[in-house]
């Protein structure tokens, strides 16, 4: 930060969580001042210089940039409950941040939670941001989530975001733990296509943008995007252990229910507004990310 520059205050909904922790500590690398926002934690996130509980309300006064990661975990059984959480803690709580967005004193760029489910299931089609919201109840989901974020009427950024991985992560974690033992193995047919991103490009792609003049869906995800059966076998040769136990879909549907459908989609998402904007992935492939998180 330059000498008697004010520094600037980034507002993170979710810093308690596996992104938020992650974009927190970036955030301050980068020399923002980070504000966290939870529910109820003040968690022992140490990037995070202030905590500010909310509920009902939320104060986002002295920000210069927002960035919402709030939402209840998809990676659970479907149920009618769990679906009403899933809408609330997305759908719900950017209605709120949109409505506080309006005050005075309020920041003028946001960037809200998305996700790739919101291409619906699209077989090989390459789906920049141009492309069409596809069907299903995650693509319905994401498409009110988007539409509650935009009514804010400010710059904003809907983050359209693909499996994370990092160390800490849920996605990671599992699946780490499943090929270690061996137990590892592509779903269904394996063709569909997985859009994944490492953490740090996911933190550091958000403050890129943030600092650009883009806006509008953004796609979160590699630029080198790889089908099912190719992440799990590059994935079990990494961990040098073998990929030999497929799920096939029909196990996945009676294990997971309704879940198992976003793992069987098949979504080719390419971040093409990022790269074009200049962003430079540090883990462009599948190959480098995995490295790191093995190293
Ligand atoms: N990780 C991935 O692979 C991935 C992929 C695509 C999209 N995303 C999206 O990115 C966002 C952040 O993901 P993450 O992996 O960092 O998730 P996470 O670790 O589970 O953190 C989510 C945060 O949301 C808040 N939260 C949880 N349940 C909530 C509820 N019912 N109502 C309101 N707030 C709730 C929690 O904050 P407090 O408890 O502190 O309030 C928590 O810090 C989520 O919206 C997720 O859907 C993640």
């Amino acid at each position: 930060m330059v000498e008697n520059q004010q520094q600037r205050v980034l507002g993170i909904v979710g810093a308690t969580g596996f992104i938020g922790s992650c974009l927190s500590s970036r955030a301050k690398e980068a020399g923002w001042k980070v504000v966290g926002f939870s529910r109820s934690k003040q968690a022992a996130v140490g990037a995070v210089a202030e905590w500010r509980t909310w509920g009902e309300s939320v104060d986002l006064g002295g920000l210069d940039a927002l960035v919402n990661l709030a939402g209840e975990p998809v990676d659970q059984r479907w149920t009618a409950e769990a679906k009403r959480k899933f809408h609330q803690s997305r759908v719900g709580v950017t209605q709120l941040l949109a409505r506080e967005m309006a005050r005075e004193g309020a920041p003028r760029v946001w960037i809200n939670g998305s996700a790739v489910g919101i291409y619906g299931d699209r077989g090989d089609e390459i789906l920049t941001e141009e492309a069409q919201a596809g069907e299903g109840y995650l693509a319905e989901l994401c498409r009110e989530w988007e539409a509650a974020a935009v009514a804010a009427g400010v710059r904003v950024l809907c983050w359209r975001t693909g499996i994370v991985l990092g160390k800490g992560g849920a996605a990671w974690g599992k699946m780490r733990t499943v090929f270690q033992w061996g137990a590892g193995g592509r779903f269904g047919d394996g063709r569909q296509w997985m859009p994944w991103i490492h953490v740090d490009d996911l933190a550091c792609g958000m403050l890129h943008a943030l600092d650009s003049g883009i806006s509008g869906p953004v796609n979160g995800s590699a630029p080198k995007v790889e089908r099912n059966a190719d992440f799990t076998r590059k994935l079990a040769a990494a961990l040098r252990r073998p990929a030999i136990l497929p799920a096939p879909a029909w196990g996945l549907r009676l294990a997971l229910g309704e879940f198992a459908g976003a793992l069987l989609a098949s979504q080719r998402a390419v971040p093409e507004k990022l790269v074009a904007d200049g962003y430079e992935f540090r883990f462009p492939t599948l190959e480098s990310a995995l490295g790191e998180l093995l190293g």
